[in-house]
Order: structure tokens, then C-alpha cells, then sequence
């Protein structure tokens, strides 16, 4: 058996056991080994069976409630279904070796939470979090897995238990701005941090692509966990091409962090 970290590069290890701050910055990628899929992957993605621009905004749920809905219902059932993976564990674990450590998300899922980290900045909101089209309400998903919706099924969005007007998924749609609260914590974390991990994120959607370079602006090592290139590339003090539910755990182990627990 390969030696798990032999391909950890020493100063990156050494960065990572040394570090009092470090940031985790996640995107589609960390999640996509637990069978959830991403967006931009050519094959898998979201976007290769959907055009994500026409459902995920605004105007798509003004006018074509029950598609939008139904989409992130069926998405939502992915969620359920699915499990954490040994990067989701693994960023967990690592907060029991650092002093500080932040998780940030572009993710929709629960997986980070499910995965045992705790206060996790979704910089693109949640699937488990929707509320109300016009008062704002948050509301509660009064089932577990939706009715096992199929890609494609319109489903009615359920009626506000205040203002009886259309609920909406609780995430960021395009053209709406971030939550405040998470994206302040983000950047304050990566303007602080002393190494952030970029892990399974095309690094190309704004604001939240600003995070590694705020972090390297201030004097932070950048590393990415990605099997494909992206434009932090050309930044990042290191690329580790591969998985990152195969690179994680021997990223921790590489720093002589125990890993994680296999369930
Ligand atoms: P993308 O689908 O754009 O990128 C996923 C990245 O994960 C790609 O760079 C893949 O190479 C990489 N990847 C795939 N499998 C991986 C694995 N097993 N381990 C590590 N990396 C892997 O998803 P995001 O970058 O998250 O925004 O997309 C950012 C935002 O674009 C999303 O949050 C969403 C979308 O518009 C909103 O919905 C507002
Ligand atoms: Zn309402």
C-alpha cells in the first residue's frame, strides 16, 4: 500500500502542523465522492442535464415556481440519501489538531455538519434552510426525504405557515448578494489565516472565489485539492491533484494528525 502521505509536500505538512489558523475553504468537489453531483463537471454535473442560469434565480422561481422547487427538492433528496466521506470526516478531525480552524462552504448540502464540524459559513446558503418568498419566514420541512422526486418533476412549492405565499429554497440564487454574517466570518478567517485549503472548487464563481487570494494577500500558504487545474493554480503555493476523500485523511497524517475514523 502506497504510503498514504509520501506525495504531501514536507513544507506543506509542516505548514499544517505549525498552523494556529487555518481556513477551509469547500466547494462541489468535497462533496461529490458522497455521490452528490457538482456543477460544473463536464459528465456529472448539474449543469450538463440542466441549465443551472435558467432555474437558479429569482425570475426562474417567479415564474416557474413548481420546476424551480422541484429541482431542489430532487436535490435536496440527494442530500439526504447521501453520507459524509472521508474529506468531510477529515476536515472534522482537523479541527481537533488546530487551534483554529474555519470551515467555509459554496455548498448547498449538510454533509460538512453531518460530518461533525461546527459553524460552517454556507457563503451560498442551504437546502435545509428555506423560507418564505415574501415574509421571509423560515420555515420547516415538515417530512424527511421529499416524496422521492424524479430529476425533472415539478413540485408546488409549499405555502409560508405565516403569509401563505410560495416558500423558496434558502440558497443564493444569481444575481442576490451572500449572507452578510457568513461572508464577513469568511473573509475576516482567510485575512487572519496562516494556511487555507482550497478543496473541489473551480475557484470561478465571485465573491466567493476572492477567499484564497484575500489569504495570500495577507501572507497566507495557499493550497488547492482538486483533480483538475483551475485558475488558482497559478497562486497557490501548492496543488495536490487528486481526490479529496483519498488526499485528506494523508494530508492529516502527512502533519502526524491521526485520521479520521472510518465509520
Ligand atoms: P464546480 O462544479 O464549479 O467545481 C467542482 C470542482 O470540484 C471542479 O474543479 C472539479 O475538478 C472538482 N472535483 C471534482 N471531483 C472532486 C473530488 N473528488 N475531490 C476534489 N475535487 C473534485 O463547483 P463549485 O466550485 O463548488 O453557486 O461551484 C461554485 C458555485 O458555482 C456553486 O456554489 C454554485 C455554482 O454557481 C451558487 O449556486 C450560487
Ligand atoms: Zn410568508
Amino acid at each position: 500500500m502506497k504510503n498514504p502521505h509520501q506525495d504531501i509536500p514536507a513544507t506543506l505538512a509542516r505548514a499544517l502542523q505549525e498552523a494556529r489558523r487555518v481556513v477551509v475553504f469547500t466547494g462541489a468537489g468535497v462533496s461529490a465522492e458522497s455521490g452528490i453531483a457538482t456543477f460544473r463537471d463536464a459528465l456529472t454535473g448539474l449543469w450538463s442535464r440542466f441549465d443551472a442560469q435558467a432555474l437558479a434565480t429569482p425570475e426562474a422561481f417567479r415564474s416557474h415556481p413548481d420546476i424551480v422547487w422541484g429541482w431542489y427538492e430532487w436535490r435536496r433528496a440527494q442530500v439526504l440519501r447521501a453520507e459524509p466521506n472521508a474529506a468531510h470526516r477529515a476536515i472534522s478531525q482537523l479541527a481537533r489538531h488546530v487551534p483554529g480552524l474555519t470551515v467555509v462552504t459554496q455548498n448547498v448540502d449538510d454533509l460538512h455538519e453531518r460530518a461533525g464540524s461546527t459553524g460552517v459559513a454556507h457563503l451560498h446558503g442551504s437546502l435545509h434552510a428555506p423560507r418564505c418568498s415574501a415574509c421571509e419566514a423560515p420555515q420547516i420541512f415538515a417530512d424527511g426525504i421529499p416524496s422521492e422526486p424524479e430529476e425533472g418533476r415539478r413540485i408546488a412549492p409549499p405555502a409560508c405557515t405565516r403569509c401563505g405565499s410560495a416558500v423558496r429554497p434558502g440558497v443564493v440564487w444569481f444575481g442576490e448578494s451572500l449572507p452578510g454574517d457568513a461572508w464577513n466570518a469568511a473573509i475576516h478567517a482567510a485575512e487572519h489565516c496562516d494556511l487555507l485549503l482550497s478543496i473541489g472548487t473551480s475557484a470561478l464563481v465571485y465573491p466567493a472565489a476572492e477567499l484564497p487570494q484575500r489569504a495570500l494577500a495577507a501572507g497566507a500558504m495557499v493550497a488547492q485539492i482538486n483533480p483538475a487545474a483551475t485558475p488558482l493554480d497559478a497562486r497557490a503555493h501548492h496543488n495536490l491533484r487528486g481526490a479529496a476523500a483519498e488526499i485528506m485523511p494523508g494530508l492529516l497524517a502527512s502533519a502526524g494528525f491521526e485520521p479520521p475514523q472510518t465509520p
